[in-house]
């Protein structure tokens, strides 16, 4: 095994699980949210920030989800709708841990 240090401050992992009968993350927009906010991201922050797809998180009845670190956030009941709002809580979220670091 080897380890490798992240060179990020601030990672995000949204759902884009996939099922058989469609009631997952990926059905309710988890990809488009996902991609628009990678997209945003790299322009915007470059390394400093990763957004990452995930598997399941565990929180399918309040899906789209999304878990957040260093802040260790569950983000839930996401929609396509929420992506300013998940920009701006970004924002936060890196201004207070660049603070940190
Ligand atoms: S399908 Fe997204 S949290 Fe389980």
């Amino acid at each position: 095994m080897k380890k490798e240090e992240l060179n990020s401050k601030l990672e995000v992992f949204i759902c884009n699980h996939k099922r058989d009968n469609q009631d997952d993350c990926f059905h309710k927009g988890g990809k488009e949210l996902t991609d628009n906010l990678k997209k945003w991201s790299r322009e915007k922050f470059g390394q400093e920030v990763k957004i990452f797809r995930s598997g399941c998180i565990g929180k399918c009845e309040e899906g789209i989800a999304a878990l957040c670190y260093p802040s260790k956030e569950f983000l839930v009941n996401l929609t396509k709708m929420d992506e300013e709002e998940m920009k701006r809580y970004i924002e936060e979220q890196n201004q207070r841990f660049m603070k940190e670091s």
